[in-house]
């Protein structure tokens, strides 16, 4: 066994979206799913794992001490040889902000997931051992375009590699970095018990996602950003309709859709798509060409924007990075291109 496994897992963002399980315990989706995988050198999550020096396992997520969830709890399970009792220090961090709509469950149990499959040379799969943890990291596992059927749940699969989209970015716009009101597990369950809009979801989900992948195969962007579109407003949709229901967008979400209905308008078709997790902030998809272009519009929307759009005017090649604007509206951005997977090294 080695002495330690450090791994680095990338959020994924979501293009038609998990909403709904059939079975709780075990994250198995009710509707299909598909994603890309950003770029551990923006966004990251990164899980140590060294045996503990106590006689039980300890979790420590960005630098406190922190209980091991029965998630966690169950990715032990899945990994850790019966035969010997091995207590484990697991140290999670992420370099941004935790439980805020930034998809940092998927990035944080992923990076365990191969952590720990690589620590115990774990047979099982690694996608299996993420979603345990949590249902959307099972995308978190691969680079690319992923998707996670719901006609074979337990794990995920590429569909197109990282070096593929080389031309697509997302831009993150984080509104707030506070904690979600509503968990997405709570949010699916009261949206799956009481939502008008459930039914037929599974369906709707099916049909796009077939659309999806048909449209990246050909290139097709315009179609890829109508569908994601499409697919974050029908999650929105089902919440708006629960009893009671769930409002995860604030006024500048209301406003950043509009600006990029406008952009698309002005172009004749789509140029830039935005989707919304369980929260407010933002997450836009678009060639990576039409950044500037995009930028300086929505900086009509948001003035907050105005320097990073004269900074991207200046600087031919977009930044990858994170940028700190700590305004009253946009607290910060983070321009990602596609990313290829996680990353992970064992010490002897
Ligand atoms: C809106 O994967 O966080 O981001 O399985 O309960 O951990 P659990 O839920 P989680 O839900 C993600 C919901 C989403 C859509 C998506 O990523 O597909």
């Amino acid at each position: 066994m080695p002495s330690s496994c450090k791994a680095q897992a990338a959020p994924n963002i979501a293009l038609i979206k998990y909403w709904g399980k059939d079975d709780e315990d075990l994250n198995i989706p009710s509707n299909d799913s598909i994603s890309l995988t950003l770029d551990t050198t923006v966004l990251c999550s990164t899980c140590l794992v060294k045996p503990s020096s106590t006689q039980t396992d300890e979790f420590f997520l960005n630098n406190s001490p922190s209980t091991v969830t029965s998630r966690l709890q169950r990715q032990l399970t899945a990994c850790r040889p019966n035969s010997e009792p091995h207590f484990l220090s697991i140290i999670s961090k992420n370099n941004f902000p935790t439980a805020a709509g930034l998809a940092s469950s998927a990035s944080g149990y992923a990076a365990t997931a191969v952590a720990l499959c690589n620590y115990f040379s774990c047979n099982s799969d690694v996608s299996v051992v993420a979603r345990l943890g949590s249902g959307s990291a099972c995308r978190s596992v691969h680079g690319g375009l992923v998707r996670w059927l719901s006609s074979d749940p337990f794990n995920a699969e590429q569909v197109l590699p990282a070096s593929d989209l080389s031309n697509l970015i997302v831009v993150v716009i984080v509104f707030s970095a506070e904690t979600k009101s509503v968990s997405s597990t709570e949010g699916m369950r009261r949206t799956q018990s009481t939502s008008p809009l459930f039914s037929g979801r599974k369906e709707r989900a099916h049909k796009r996602l077939e659309e999806m992948i048909d449209a990246f195969k050909s290139r097709d962007f315009p179609t890829v950003f109508r569908l994601t579109m499409e697919d974050s407003n029908d999650l929105h949709e089902m919440c708006a309709t629960s009893v009671p229901p769930i409002n995860y967008l604030s006024s500048s979400s209301e406003k950043l859709k509009t600006a990029v209905h406008d952009i698309n308008n002005d172009n004749g078709s789509p140029l830039v798509a935005y989707t919304f997790d369980a929260g407010c902030n933002g997450f836009l998809i678009l060639e990576r060409c039409n950044l500037n272009k995009v930028v300086s519009h929505l900086a009509l929307t948001f003035p907050d924007l105005n320097n990073l759009s004269h900074q991207l005017l200046e600087d031919s090649s977009p930044p990858s990075v994170l940028l700190c604007i700590d305004a009253e509206e946009v607290r910060s951005v983070y321009i990602s291109g596609v990313g290829s997977g996680p990353l992970v090294q064992c010490e002897p």
